[in-house]
């Protein structure tokens, strides 16, 4: 195995804040690359910004400045906030660097001189806030009107050079084969096969409507647009300075499943064209799902108002970082769509970290001031440095998977276990009784196990574990290449060491101070959000009462969670969509569902719902047949999918 381990985020608009979608983003990442500094990795953490393109040059030319100057200042920003999560990236790359810039003038040179870009016109409708061509078909009429920022479209049509994308369907199709984990989780990679079977078109790269990007080599008046300046960044920082250089290819990108395809056909397309071979692409794409807040979706107002800094300080000025990269590794299950919130924040820092993890560090205390001599373990202690040894690889095996969820879930299991087993060894009961090798015994065994534990913890939550082992009178971690400190069994402990008692690492809200901030982070009302609601819900009252039916008949029901792969509007069936839902069968079934005018077929993908999976099969003629039926809440025009919230995979029963 490599010794080198190179993770990118992607690098975001500076048209937006950091806020917690793109926090989400950049805490995985970082909580990713720790672990594999903590196996003794040697990894390599790039972030950066995206800064490019005309909605920039457009908002410098409002606030009379120059794009220099914005683009500098936004992405300070970034930079900044970054640290703030406790994310230690080791390098920033921005699109409008001196180094980035060479390395995509690079590729570029690269991609022509084999032949494979051209010059030609790109026509279409285009929105500037999306920085995307639409088709009529795709935008909100009247008024052909982005369908994501309700504004106005402008027809353009302007030289431009394209990329022959359609050269390397096969290549692609065959990497994919040879390389079945390319894309994870494994639902995305069929979704990212059918579309590149589906057939690919040429790729407008270049536009001439603005100047602020990368100059195309030989032909001035064109700049980059958009994905071969943006998707380059990997490669160029790693260019420059030439250290980097051993760090290639990415092992990792992580992206929003909104960016997918993007990164898993676009870039090693654009690879394969500079001349790399298949074992110099990336070796894996990874994409999370979305992140909804209290509810809610990220919306401008929700993005501008609610600050992951602001939220962690308010929970706790020291360790209130860690609550929150907490919070977003455990409560969403990664990979899939999720919500957060600040009563999940309250909850989980109270139960979890409170009552669960501080409490058992403090149980150590009364008990010992150093750590105790050679104490024999009896049966309970025994159990216990088994079931570590079991967690601890089962966590392992999770961060290795990109599950820090699992990981997380797997060693809180243990932390509630250990709970319990201080409650039955009863530390207190032999201290009375006089026992002292029996007291010795049972500390001796929580030390080790605290000691493994802020081991654990330490990617997800570093400022915790170093206070944890500062309390232990442990040296704080301090990972370097070569050395594992993954604790497959509970670590020894050095008679005699001193702990040294603190102040709780987790004191509890008073329920003033908690109500406060539950008020200050609540979601932001949307304007007309709930008006829109409440008919619908008043409607439902009204349903008409079916017959009762006895439980065998309702035993008949074949209902399964199932996850849309794939949708797709249908010619000239204005009511329907296409779905290519993943009922844990192995291939996805077809199913035809009555829903388009309540949802859009971009925002489907991902979304986990309840399917009815034994009804026959329904014609819709034309060759359309629905294998099955998604389920959906309705009332008057209002109508939602029902969908299944928490962890569980394509196929499980509905019962
Ligand atoms: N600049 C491009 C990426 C180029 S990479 C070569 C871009 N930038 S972005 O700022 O719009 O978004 C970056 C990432 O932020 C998305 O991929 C996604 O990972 C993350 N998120 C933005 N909103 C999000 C949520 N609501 N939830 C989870 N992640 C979200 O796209």
């Amino acid at each position: 195995m490599s010794q080198t381990y190179y993770l990118t985020t992607p690098i975001y608009y500076i048209n937006d804040v950091p806020h917690l979608g793109s926090a989400y983003t950049t805490v995985a990442a970082d909580v990713l690359t720790r672990y594999r500094r903590l196996r003794g990795r040697d990894a390599f953490f790039l972030t950066g910004t995206d800064e490019h393109g005309l909605k920039i040059q457009r908002a410098a030319e409002e606030r009379k400045i120059s794009t220099t100057a914005l683009a500098d200042e936004v992405s300070q920003v970034f930079r900044e906030t970054w640290p703030k999560l406790g994310c230690a990236p080791d390098d920033f790359i921005r699109t409008s660097s001196e180094r980035h810039k060479r390395g995509a003038q690079e590729i570029w040179r690269r991609i022509a001189a084999h032949g494979d870009i051209y010059l030609g016109h790109y026509e279409g409708l285009y929105c500037v806030s999306c920085e995307g061509y639409y088709t009529e078909k795709e935008l909100t009429q009247p008024g052909n009107l982005c369908p994501i920022h309700l504004r106005a479209t402008e027809r353009v049509k302007e030289e431009s050079y394209f990329f022959r994308l359609s050269k390397y369907a096969e290549r692609l199709l065959r990497f994919y084969q040879d390389n079945p984990k390319f894309v994870e989780p494994e639902g995305r990679m069929n979704e990212v096969k059918s579309f590149v079977s589906s057939g690919l078109q040429d790729l407008s790269i270049s536009r001439t409507t603005f100047a602020w990007g990368v100059p195309v080599p030989g032909d001035e008046r064109h700049v980059m647009w958009v994905w071969i300046d943006a998707l380059s960044n990997y490669w160029t920082a790693m260019q420059d300075p030439a250290e980097h250089k051993k760090y290639w290819p990415a092992d990792v990108h992580l992206v929003g499943k909104d960016i997918l395809r993007f990164h898993a056909i676009f870039w090693p397309a654009f690879l394969m064209a500079a001349g790399f071979s298949d074992a110099e692409l990336p070796r894996k794409v990874f994409a999370h799902g979305f992140l909804t807040y209290g509810g809610a979706k990220m919306s401008k107002t929700l993005r501008n108002t609610v600050s992951p800094v602001a939220l962690a300080q308010a929970v706790s000025a020291t360790v209130g970082v860690d609550v929150v990269r907490y919070c977003l590794m455990r409560s969403i299950a990664f990979g899939q769509d999720g919500d957060f919130s600040i009563d999940d924040v309250l909850a989980r820092y109270g139960a979890d970290l409170g009552n669960t993890l501080g409490n058992l560090l403090n149980r150590v205390f009364p008990f010992a001031a150093a750590v105790p001599g050679a104490a024999s373990a009896g049966e309970l202690e025994k159990d216990l440095a088994d079931e570590f040894a079991t967690i601890s690889a089962e966590a392992n095996q999770a961060f290795e998977d990109s599950d820090p969820t699992a990981a997380l879930r797997a060693i809180w299991l243990l932390l509630q276990h250990a709970n319990e087993y201080v409650d039955k060894a009863a530390p207190w009961k032999a201290k009375k009784e006089g026992d002292a090798a029996r007291v010795d015994a049972i500390m001796s065994a929580l030390l080790g196990l605290l000691d493994g534990v802020s081991l654990m913890i330490a990617p997800v939550m570093p400022t915790v574990s170093d206070m944890m082992r500062d309390q232990l009178g442990l040296p704080r971690l301090a990972p370097r290449v070569g050395e594992d400190r993954w604790p497959f069994a509970p670590p020894a402990q050095q008679p005699g060491r001193k702990l040294a008692r603190g102040e709780p690492i987790f004191p509890r809200h008073d329920p003033e101070r908690a109500a406060a901030i539950r008020k200050e982070f609540a979601p932001p009302a949307e304007p007309g959000a709930q008006t829109a609601e409440k008919p619908a819900v008043n409607e439902v009252h009204a349903a008409e009462k079916k017959a009762d039916v006895a439980y065998d008949d309702f035993a008949k029901l074949d209902l399964r969670v199932g996850v849309i792969v794939k949708a797709e509007r249908i010619p000239r069936k204005d009511r329907l969509l296409a779905l290519q839902v993943d009922v844990g069968e192995g291939a996805p079934r077809s199913i035809i569902a009555g829903i388009a005018a309540a949802y859009a077929p971009e925002a489907l993908a991902g979304t986990r719902v309840a399917v009815l999976c034994n009804l026959a099969p329904k014609s819709f003629g034309k060759g359309l047949v629905s294998h099955g039926m998604v389920l959906a809440a309705s009332a008057g025009d209002t109508l939602k999918l029902v969908t299944v919230p928490g962890e569980l995979g394509p196929g499980a029963l509905i019962k």
